[in-house]
């Protein structure tokens, strides 16, 4: 199996047999970061730049971290502390930094499509780290991964997505890449946060959260992205957590080995009661340190692998 991509910009268009190779390569790096080094000489020379116009701490952190472990150097940019507060535009700004010369540039915009368009103007490769609503295929990545690592198999699996997913670039990748490998995807949520034309892309939409829970091998529930939403799309945050949040008693009729699922942050008791968060079912701190793998793999793959 190989992988010939220069740059990771969504998981649309990536093959199954690409998907494989990621997270295999991901299951064989993560044991680097238990060892009392936490460094390999693999991408010693290397730069990658993590440029984030918007906040961000998993994805951030993680793919700082997935390279340092890789021996590659590192620089952080954030748009508060960027020339762009003075007014330069985003394609300069890559072109800027792209004539020092670095190999990776990993992204986080507002604007969907943002990685896409930067692509096109340098030679370094290009990282989408989560663009608007549009795609976070690295957490779809470290989803997938998590998933994998507790269940066996994606081929199958029954993944139940619950809330705001017209906002949420996370439902998106992993949908896309879900039904790339075989897994069946459900999703709940009120009517208003559910996008049209979903069952087109071979998802089952429901909008009682307690119809999927029983048949779930994974619940995924999602941030409530009141920064996105542009009118509320609920009447309250209270009637919303009855309805759509993930409490203690919703578990009575969930199978035994469910595992639950939040890409992060979280809002504790609104989309998911603290009890669920902590609880023996989470694995949402699983998926924070395959996050760190996923992006070691990536970087590793997009450089040249073993071929360099
Ligand atoms: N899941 C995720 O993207 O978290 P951050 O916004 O903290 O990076």
């Amino acid at each position: 199996m190989s992988f010939s991509r220069h740059h990771l910009l969504g998981m649309k268009g990536l093959t199954r047999e690409e998907i494989e190779v990621i997270l295999t390569t991901a299951e064989s790096l993560k044991e680097i970061s238990f060892r009392d080094i936490k460094k390999v000489p693999t991408l010693r020379g290397r730069t990658v730049v993590n440029f984030f116009y918007e906040a961000s701490t998993r994805t951030r952190t993680s793919f700082e971290i997935a390279a340092k472990r890789l021996s590659a150097d590192t620089v952080s940019l954030s748009a508060s502390t960027s020339s762009l507060v003075k007014g330069e535009t985003l394609i300069d700004t890559a072109k800027n930094l792209e004539a020092m010369n670095p190999d990776v540039l990993v992204i986080r915009h507002p604007m969907g499509g943002a990685p896409h368009l930067l692509s096109r103007f340098i030679r370094a490769s290009v990282i989408n780290a989560g663009d608007g609503l549009h795609e976070h295929p690295t957490q779809a990545l470290l989803d997938m991964m998590t998933m994998r690592e507790k269940k066996g198999t994606l081929q199958g699996l029954q993944v139940l997505i619950v809330g705001d997913l017209t906002h949420s670039r996370v439902a998106r990748s992993n949908i896309i890449g879900l039904k790339t490998m075989g897994a069946r995807v459900m999703a709940a949520g009120p009517p208003t946060m559910l996008p049209p034309h979903l069952e087109a892309y071979g998802v089952e939409v429901g909008y009682r959260l307690e119809e999927f829970i029983p048949r779930a091998d994974v619940i995924m529930m999602l941030r409530l992205q009141l920064e996105r939403q542009q009118q509320m799309l609920f009447p309250s945050l209270r009637e919303y957590s009855r309805f759509f949040g993930l409490q203690p008693g919703n578990l009575k009729k969930a199978k035994k080995d469910v595992i639950i699922m939040h890409p992060g942050p979280l809002n504790r008791g609104v989309e998911i009661h603290p009890e669920v968060a902590d609880g023996p079912y989470s694995v949402i701190l699983d998926q924070v340190t395959n996050g760190v793998a996923v992006r070691m793999a990536l970087l590793y793959l997009l450089l040249g692998g073993e071929k360099k």
